[in-house]
């Protein structure tokens, strides 16, 4: 049976509630392009709110960590991975869920004790040491010499700058033919780290200070791809029955061997599996060049270099090979995958139709300009992406493989004067750090309902939401509409929304099975994140959503809104843009 499987049938076992992955992208979280981790769509409820599902819950969770991808291509990066988490909302603490951990290893999954590992917090920073954890490891057999006592780098976990966090211990595996050693040290690379369990008891502050949370959670998480690997004893994670059959059509498509060509298959593989999984959201990511869209850009644009490297007729259909054998392995297990497949192959397909032929040109251009200067200037990096399509990234790989460098800083000025507004918009969203659920924030959120129903009224009842995102100065919102709003029709949708904060409605809450939610005509944004119990939101008559929250309880606490932008997003999804003014 699946790993997968495995783990959510322990947890149930053990009286979790499994709950849906939510999409890659979050839903009120303006300060990071993806989830990375499981806890992430969970955080309010870790700051104290009840979950509909109860105090234990599990899943598995797509993940996306940008901070590995120029590592991709070695034997254990990639950029897309499943989470495998499980939680306590105030109820167990560290006694059960170190020994739920240990459970599963050993008994489940058959791995023996002594080649386990664990990591404690040693006490730092006025948190005291956990003694407590090491204790229960010890009750259960660890030995004590498999047992480090490490400091806050190591064994403290958050998210973000602020928000949940807590001091956890780590579990690892020894992963190495050589035996087992007595004594346990962290620093040997054979020693992989594969369960982190967190004990979430404080919420910190922005001035850094730490204060508790209302409960004391668990938080734990173990990487989908690295537990596999370790079960099935390869020392290449791509060598698992994850990758296996990604790399065989790869090697199938390029009629190469992946012995001597790892590096551009594994590439090839990771970037087409995480394209797949963005563009197969609910959320509607698309190729562009602004935040997710642009890394969605980034992924194929470098899958592509790589397979004409490896020689692979690019006019072909490998790309929707690959794409089509990732789905088989993943559409039991998400939805979105299933109903989304031919959205995604067209999103591959486009894509390389429009880069595919530049690519060969640029390259020649690149190569043109080498012959003649040392150095690529920030006008030719420019060039090479207005012209051909290449993301910076590509041309400062290029030239990295010829060892010279790139003006990267003559290139953003460039870029700046050609893009200016876009470009200072998403910015901020690459420097990671959680979003506060701040007053502002909720404002715009309970706006955003209220655009919703206002363009549902104006358009017609078949306008729904796509996207949302939110910062403290601005909302963003896309929606589906086959037209450029008339300067009317963005009139109508603002006095609608005005009149119905001057009319000061009443924001509550209610409680429902998914079900009851729907016929109620409740809006639902991504069906298959929804939990079977869940919260809708409603604003007087005018607005039903099932929502996580947070909303402010009167309309009238929004101020003044007003549009500031209504553009295409993407064919057939408009984006608003707009704000709250003269907010009391
Ligand atoms: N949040 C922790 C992690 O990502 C445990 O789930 O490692």
């Amino acid at each position: 049976m699946n790993i997968k499987d495995l783990y959510i049938n322990f947890f149930k076992s053990k009286g979790h509630v499994q709950i849906p992955s939510a999409p890659v992208v979050p839903e009120n979280d303006p300060s990071v392009l993806f989830n990375t981790a499981g806890m992430q769509p969970l955080i309010p409820y870790l700051m104290g709110e009840p979950h509909p599902s109860g105090t234990r819950l599990c899943d598995y969770q797509k993940c996306i960590r940008l901070t590995d991808l120029d590592s991709v291509g070695d034997k254990t990066h990639h950029t897309f991975f499943e989470m495998l988490g499980n939680w306590s909302l105030g109820d167990y603490f560290k006694k059960e869920s170190i020994a739920y951990s240990y459970e599963f290893l050993t008994k489940v999954l058959h791995i023996p004790q002594n080649r386990l590992a664990i990591t404690v917090f040693k006490g730092e920073e006025n948190i005291p040491r956990d003694e407590e954890s090491a204790t229960i490891w010890k009750s259960l057999g660890i030995s004590e010499k498999h047992i480090a006592y490490l400091g806050i780098h190591d064994n403290f976990w958050a998210a973000g700058s602020i928000g949940p966090c807590g001091t956890d211990t780590e579990i690892f595996y020894w992963r190495s033919e050589e035996e087992v050693p007595e004594v346990f040290n962290p620093e040997d690379e054979r020693w992989v780290e594969i369960w982190n369990n967190v004990f979430m008891e404080f919420n910190r502050l922005e001035d850094g200070t730490i204060e508790p949370l209302p409960h004391k959670n668990v938080d734990t998480g173990m990487g989908y791809e690295r537990i596999v690997s370790v079960v099935e004893n390869v020392n290449d994670n791509y060598a698992s029955s994850v990758w296996k059959p990604i790399i065989a059509c790869i090697e199938k498509v390029a009629q190469k061997p992946y012995q001597g060509n790892e590096t551009e298959m594994r590439i090839i593989a990771d970037h087409i599996r995480t394209s797949v999984f963005i563009a197969a959201d609910n959320v509607g990511i698309r190729p562009s060049n602004t935040d997710q869209g642009y890394i969605l850009r980034r992924l194929i644009r470098r899958a592509i270099r790589y397979a004409k490297k490896l020689g692979i007729d690019l006019e072909s259909n490998w790309d929707e090979q690959i794409a089509c054998t990732i789905m088989d392995q993943y559409e039991t297990y998400y939805q979105e995958i299933k109903d989304n497949r031919q959205t995604v192959l067209q999103v591959l397909k486009d894509e390389k139709n429009k880069f595919a032929h530049t690519l060969e040109k640029g390259l020649k251009e690149f190569d043109k300009v080498i012959e003649k200067t040392q150095q690529i200037d920030g006008q030719t990096a420019f060039h090479l992406y207005d012209t051909y399509g290449f993301p910076i990234e590509l041309t400062v790989e290029l030239a990295k493989e010829k060892n010279i460098p790139v003006d990267e800083k003559g290139f953003q000025e460039k870029m700046h004067e050609h893009q200016e507004k876009s470009r200072t918009a998403s910015k901020g969203k690459f420097k990671g750090g959680l979003a506060g659920n701040g007053e502002i924030e909720t404002k715009y959120h309970t706006a955003t309902h209220l655009l919703n129903a206002a363009l549902k009224q104006v358009l017609g009842i078949d306008t729904h939401q796509r996207g949302s995102n939110i910062t403290e100065e601005r909302m963003r919102f896309d929606f589906n509409c086959d037209h450029k709003l008339s300067e009317e029709e963005k009139r109508k949708v603002e006095d609608l929304v005005n009149k119905w904060i001057l009319e000061d409605l009443p924001v509550t809450k209610t409680q429902m099975t998914k079900q009851e939610a729907l016929s109620m005509g409740a809006e639902a944004m991504f069906i298959e994140k929804y939990p079977d119990i869940v919260n809708v939101y409603q604003i007087g008559d005018v607005s039903k959503e099932i929502c996580g929250g947070p909303h402010v309880t009167h309309t009238k606490e929004l101020g003044k809104f007003k549009i500031t932008k209504e553009e295409a997003s993407s064919a057939g999804i408009r984006r608003i843009k707009a704000v709250l003014e003269h907010t009391p």
